[in-house]
């Protein structure tokens, strides 16, 4: 999508208005999550995560996006992303992925995650969640490392299993002054790694995957992206920053130091 164009690398100042952005934008998110219950619309979770966008001073980098109706993406069942908050109410055992950003001082956050409404249908939609969660984790985690863009892909894989499908034809991407830029983060390994990792990157890493298939359609709305075989879908997504030190999560309160942690990654202080 992006091909060869230029990345964008920020200076540890510029990471630290991102950082406000990630912010924002992870607090958004969490008054959602806090919202979640059978019978709730999605049209009120998205004002819901408008306000809070709103009252911190930023602005939805969704809405109004080629077109894009709304603040935030809620994409239910199987749904996979790109879902628009309407008149729907969510049910008990909904798995129901919530995706959204905020610009502050024009610097772009996006995350996303996927929880499961009251009492889960089945064990496979907590393993559909759990998993997605642990392989954005193990793909943030071979940034570490230093070496290609196209790591993350490999570790995302790795972390999925062949128990769930990796849905084709989505990825992640370059963040900073736009919300999508160069490069493509790919959730599959490829034998091309891509551009090596620098210090100044800023990705948005966000795995997509289904207790199905690969195969997703898209809706007459334009926008709704469904699995082809109706399994389904978890989604979740950080924006991360290379810094010198290591890695900073912009969009987790802690940086990412706790999830972290577990793949024996340290988050530098301060
Ligand atoms: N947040 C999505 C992504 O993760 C993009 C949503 S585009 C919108 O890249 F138009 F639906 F908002
Ligand atoms: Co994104």
């Amino acid at each position: 999508m992006f091909g060869r164009e230029r990345i964008e690398l920020k200076t540890p100042e510029q990471v630290l208005a991102m950082r406000r952005a990630g912010l924002l934008t992870h607090a958004a998110l969490e008054s959602v999550r806090a919202a979640l219950r059978p019978g709730v619309s999605l049209r009120e979770l998205d004002a819901i995560g408008a306000e809070v966008i709103r009252a911190g001073g930023g602005t939805s980098n969704f809405l109004g996006y080629h077109g894009y109706p709304a603040t935030l993406c809620i994409s239910v069942n199987e749904v996979v992303v790109h879902g628009i908050p309407g008149e729907q109410v969510l049910a008990e055992g909904d798995v129901v992925s919530v995706d959204g950003g905020a610009v502050v001082d024009g610097w772009h956050g996006d995350s996303a995650f996927t929880a499961i409404v009251g009492e889960p249908a089945d064990p496979g939609d907590v393993e559909l969640v759990e998993t997605t969660r642990r392989a954005l984790w193990a793909g943030i985690a071979a940034l570490d490392a230093r070496g290609r863009v196209g790591d993350v892909g490999a570790a995302v894989e790795d972390a999925v299993g062949d128990r769930l499908g990796i849905v084709d034809g989505y990825t992640g991407h370059g963040i900073g002054t736009a919300m999508h830029m160069a490069p493509e983060v790919l959730n599959h390994r490829v034998r091309e790694r891509g551009p090596r990792v620098r210090p100044g990157m800023c990705l948005a890493i966000e795995p997509m995957c289904t207790r199905g298939g690969v195969e997703t359609d898209v809706l007459a709305d334009e926008w709704t992206v469904v699995t082809s075989d109706g399994s389904r879908a978890a989604h979740w997504e950080h924006t991360v920053a290379v810094l010198d030190e290591g890695l900073w999560v912009l969009t987790a309160p802690d940086g990412g130091a706790a999830e972290l942690a577990a793949f024996g990654v340290q988050v530098p202080e301060g």
